[in-house]
């Protein structure tokens, strides 16, 4: 089974998220009632989270279509009319990454949003003339990891605007089964919850680490898989107790072997790492924060004394 296979795909199939789900109940009943689409959402929060997942079960509870696209995909004014005049009354169009959408293909959106109405320009210079063309009612799935770059006329134009939280280890214990059962291996209560505890409170890695973890036991013959066997494997994959990986580990230990472990810049920390920046910044800081490895100060990021200890750096001198 892909990615695709092990999606639940109805809202009562989705484990966490519980005051999102609350939302979104209230919403599709009522959208639902009236005959009418949902109102734009914009759902945001870190990567892997269930985002996408979530935008599908919407269409599926809506009993509408789902089109998936991201901001880099929608480049020229063609891609998102194309788009905006192919949906059927109600669809979903979610777009990922809608922090990233260009100027032009933004100001199409507007009209779009607001008025169910397509604003295209035809021809060139002196005799360019605007048209209006009608759409059909439609609900704009926004995905960001960065809300706070979102322009405001855009953030205004979401009736809802929903953040997805970091899920809690029985959450994602209970993500873990679920999936093993779909890829019919057996995970004691144990095992699913040490792949759970390495996942650093994201389904996307609770699932990737379990598919590791059933290589590894298929390989070495094991039949089912337990705690010691799970932690066996990740320690080989080089995920380890906390669940940082190599990357992870890798910035903090740049913090604190080239910059006394802070206060330093995004930009620096990339260029001693190696990482792009952006990619630090929206999937590696998030859970660092979360866990308190990392804190942002108005001076730069700061490695934490748990930080130091944890990497077995000693003694920790304190910083900022
Ligand atoms: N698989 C990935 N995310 C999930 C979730 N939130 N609930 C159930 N299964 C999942």
């Amino acid at each position: 089974k892909n990615e695709a296979g092990i999606r639940p795909q109805r809202l009562e199939d989705y484990i966490g998220q519980k005051d999102l789900k609350e939302v979104l109940k209230i919403a599709i009943a009522a959208a639902k009632s009236r005959s009418e689409a949902m109102d734009h959402l914009l759902l945001y929060g870190p990567p892997g989270l269930g985002k996408t997942t979530m935008s599908l079960i919407l269409a599926t509870e809506m009993g509408v279509n789902c089109k998936i696209t991201a901001a880099p995909a929608l480049e020229r004014p063609r891609d998102i009319t194309g788009i905006l005049i192919n949906l059927k009354p109600g669809d979903i169009l979610f777009i990922d990454e809608i922090h990233r959408l260009n100027r032009m293909t933004e100001e199409l959106l507007y009209p779009a949003m607001e008025d169910c109405r397509l604003d295209v320009t035809i021809g060139k210079g002196q005799t360019a003339r605007t048209r209006s063309i009608p759409l059909p009612p439609f609900t704009l799935v926004g995905a960001t990891t960065k809300v706070g770059s979102l322009t405001s006329p855009l953030r205004d134009r979401f009736g809802l605007i929903q953040r997805l939280r970091f899920y809690e280890l029985d959450e994602l214990t209970l993500i873990v089964q679920r999936t093993a059962d779909l890829l019919k291996v057996t995970v004691t209560q144990e095992g699913a919850e040490e792949i759970a505890r390495r996942a650093r409170g994201t389904p996307r890695i609770a699932n990737r680490l379990l598919r590791r973890v059933r290589d590894y036991a298929q390989v070495k013959k094991f039949e089912e898989i337990d705690r010691a066997l799970a932690a066996t494997a990740l320690d080989l994959f080089n995920v380890d107790a906390m669940g940082l990986d190599w990357t992870d580990r890798l910035v903090l230990s740049a913090m604190i072997e080239n910059f006394k472990g802070g206060p330093v810049g995004l930009e620096a920390v990339a260029a001693a790492t190696g990482e792009d920046a952006k990619t630090i910044e929206e999937v590696y800081e998030p859970y660092l924060l979360q866990i308190g490895f990392l804190n942002r100060t108005p001076r730069g990021r700061v490695a934490t004394e748990a930080a130091y200890k944890h990497l077995g750096f000693f003694p920790f001198s304190g910083n900022a």
